[in-house]
């Protein structure tokens, strides 16, 4: 029995959502251990449609317990806002099944201010964020200047920590124009929030680890995808938090033995919310219709996305940062009926063929797609159960991606529906 780790292995918005769901039915213990609330999940149970975007998957099923890990930026209101949206739609939340590490970093209200003035100001500086505040928020905990959950359990301490965050910040907000921060203001609106967040405060990692030795199983819910990685993404246009699979063990303190089977979760097209580099990006009625028919908007910030062919030269590089034991491929309906298929299979640099995207931004901007066209097919693949189910230029095309990204497909997702889905490898069993 290995513990999963559930990771996006392109720009986010791979359908996680789906396939997270379907996995923590049969998980004892759900994690979250990056990113925040910039991410949005879906999740459709028993024709009851959910929508999170902080707290993990699991928290919408009886008997499991979810864990919001250390590696997660955490904003205090937000939580408490989902937790009633939840409450609200019959799901029961107590510290009983929910637990949020001590050592979590907070967002305050002036993360999101600062972000979305950065975004704003200057568009040299812009990224395209959520405008969340998880970018500011993490390097106020790489700056050492971070409140953390912990924190609001004592006045003086998180008197102290508003403080020290006050003379980097102000200092930042007078360059941007904004006025400073009102201390007494935040002080009292942490103290407000704390009672409701501070019941949820949990050394993590030692319950992980006895989770872990009790055998449960865990399952570890990445959020965005490996491509917006703050280290093997598209830098300076990612998030700023480690995406990829070895952040599970340092974003719940759980070793990295812990990890057993990777699940990439892979679109069978391209998307890109926000701005930067997308080589195989389609700017024509290809891409129009891919967007059309996949439905391509943000959950979190409604944003149009950006769509493309399979890139497959970068879900080959993200397999390998992440370590991925297997891929889910979803949306493969999204393709139905196009003539032909297009997939990027390297890059044209100045002349010389290349089989990575280099880490150069004015080389990835002058890298061109390689394509190798395939046959597309007219029949319908949604809703496809079995390998015999599918036509066989969609098993070619299925194929030939395994062969590319030098990863084999554990599940073929066919549809939002949980049902319409091809079981290769059961990740819990592998
Ligand atoms: P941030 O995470 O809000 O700082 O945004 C940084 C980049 O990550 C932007 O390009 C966002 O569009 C992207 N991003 C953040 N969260 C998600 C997500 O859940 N899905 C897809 N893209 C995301």
């Amino acid at each position: 029995m290995a513990n999963v780790v559930v990771v996006g292995a392109q720009w986010g918005d791979e359908g996680k959502g789906k396939i997270v769901d379907w996995l923590s039915e049969r998980a004892d213990v759900i994690a979250r251990f990056q990113g925040g609330h910039n991410a949005g999940h879906t999740l459709v149970i028993d024709g009851k449609v959910y929508k999170l975007s902080l707290l993990p998957s699991g928290i919408v099923r009886p008997g499991k317990l979810s864990v919001i890990g250390n590696g997660v930026v955490l904003d205090p209101w937000h939580l408490v806002g989902e937790i009633a949206k939840l409450r609200g739609e019959g799901v029961e939340i107590t510290p009983d099944n929910l637990m949020i590490a001590e050592n979590a970093v907070l967002i305050l209200p002036l993360h999101g201010e600062l972000d979305r003035a950065r975004e704003s100001h200057n568009a040299v500086a812009k990224i395209g964020t959520t405008g969340r505040g998880i970018g500011p928020a993490y390097e106020d905990k790489v700056g050492r200047r971070a409140i953390r959950v912990a924190d609001l359990a004592d006045e003086a301490t998180l008197a102290l920590r508003v403080d020290r965050l006050m003379v980097h910040h102000d200092a930042l907000r007078r360059g941007l124009g904004i006025e400073p921060i009102d201390r007494e203001a935040l002080l009292a609106q942490l103290r407000e929030i704390a009672p409701q967040v501070l019941p949820y405060a949990k050394p993590v990692w030692k319950v992980m680890n006895e989770m872990r030795k009790a055998g449960k199983r865990i399952l570890f819910e990445g959020a965005q995808g490996a491509l917006l990685d703050i280290d093997f993404g598209t830098y300076p246009f990612v998030t700023s938090s480690n995406v990829i699979a070895g952040q599970a063990a340092t974003g719940t303190g759980i070793g990295p033995g812990a990890i057993g089977f990777v699940l990439g979760i892979v679109k069978a097209y391209t998307t890109r919310v926000g701005e930067g580099p997308f080589p195989a990006e389609l700017k024509d009625a290809d891409g129009e219709r891919l967007g059309e028919r996949g439905r391509e908007f943000g959950t979190v910030t409604g944003r149009k996305r950006r769509c493309g062919w399979f890139d497959a030269v970068l879900v080959r590089q993200t397999c390998a940062t992440s370590g991925v034991s297997g891929i889910a491929l979803t949306k493969l309906d999204v393709l139905d009926g196009f003539e032909t298929l297009k997939i990027c299979v390297g890059y044209d640099l100045d002349g010389e063929r290349l089989d990575h995207l280099p880490i150069a931004a004015d080389q990835q901007a002058r890298c061109t797609p390689i394509y190798e066209e395939l046959e597309g097919w007219s029949e319908s693949t949604a809703g496809a159960r079995s390998w015999a189910d599918l036509p066989g230029a969609a098993v070619k095309y299925v194929r030939r991606i395994e062969e590319l990204i030098q990863c084999p497909v554990a599940l073929l997702s066919t549809s939002p529906e949980r049902d319409d889905t091809i079981l290769v490898t059961d990740p819990f069993e592998d």
